[in-house]
């Protein structure tokens, strides 16, 4: 997957064949009968738009939204409440259904522009579904042609730390100013990192800056807000609970163990 300095560096561009994972149509034969890959047909006398040109511009977008492959295909209409059955614990599912309805209100209001700023915090234990729940906020604003950045928190960090030591072409501030002021921000995995002094303060100016712009931002995160405060400091915490809604995902299993079992043909039925 590309990082964000090959982002910056290409900016976006969605011409047939830009992106380092495009096929080169010389080197690789032909991808579109239609158009020999030149992006236009002619009706007549009139040169229009090739349909694979729709297509192209779509994987372009998920690709500069940073979603990894596998969670392109998420959608809210995959979500499945199952999950979260519980006899002994009716809450889940109830919680299930608040957070996955905050999600959809979200996209609605992120279309229609209404929003005032106010992000998502899904919080819970592995494997409940937070990511999942964010990638379908993702994709479906990507697909209605909104500025989203998909960012992994250690991945950042990472990133972040490696501009910081390699004075690179691109300098830290590049990478922070994409993620401060892209329209729609998902922070995947705030957790119990490895924070140092440095990087709890690049937190924080990312997400300052989204609250005093009133941009709104997704974040995922396996700490509770207890620990949070204790790993991001109390003004982070402070800030992202101003500027969020809480939902706690919760379920009597790990899902990816579920689906494990269900794959092995392993659940009892
Ligand atoms: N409600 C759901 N319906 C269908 N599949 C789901 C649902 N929730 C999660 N999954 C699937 O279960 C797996 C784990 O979900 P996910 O990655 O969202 O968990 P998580 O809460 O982010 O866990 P972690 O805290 O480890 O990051 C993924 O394969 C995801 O696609
Ligand atoms: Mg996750
Ligand atoms: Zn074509």
């Amino acid at each position: 997957m590309k990082n964000i300095r090959e982002i910056l560096r290409e900016g976006v561009d969605t011409r047939l064949g830009a992106g380092s994972g495009d096929k080169e149509p010389s080197s690789r034969g032909v991808v579109c009968q239609l158009c020999q890959d030149r992006g236009i047909v002619l009706e007549g006398e009139v040169a229009k738009p090739c349909t694979c040109m729709q297509q192209k511009k779509l994987e372009n977008r998920f690709r500069y939204a940073r979603m990894a492959r596998s969670l392109m295909h998420c959608r809210f209409e995959q979500f499945n409440f199952e999950y979260y059955d519980s006899i002994a614990n009716p809450s889940h599912r109830a919680n299930a259904h608040k957070a996955y309805a905050a999600a959809r209100e979200f996209v609605e209001n992120c279309e229609a522009r209404e929003s005032a700023g106010l992000g998502l915090l899904f919080i819970g234990p592995v494997g409940s579904g937070k990511t999942f729940l964010a990638a379908c906020i993702a994709n479906a604003l990507i697909e209605r042609d909104k500025r989203v950045l998909f960012l992994v928190v250690p991945d950042l960090l990472d990133e972040l730390r490696a501009t910081f030591s390699n004075k690179g072409e691109f300098s830290e501030i590049d990478l922070l100013d994409t993620a401060r002021e892209i329209p729609i921000l998902v922070l995947d995995d705030l957790g119990a990192h490895n924070y140092t002094e440095w990087t709890r303060n690049r937190i924080y100016s990312i997400i300052n800056f989204r609250l005093n712009q009133q941009l709104p931002t997704v974040i995922t995160s396996n700490l509770s807000l207890e620990d949070m405060e204790n790993y991001l400091g109390d003004r982070t915490t402070s800030r992202l609970l101003q500027m969020s809604r809480v939902f706690r995902l919760t379920c009597d299993q790990d899902i990816r163990l579920r689906k494990y079992q269900e794959r092995e043909g392993l659940t009892k039925s």
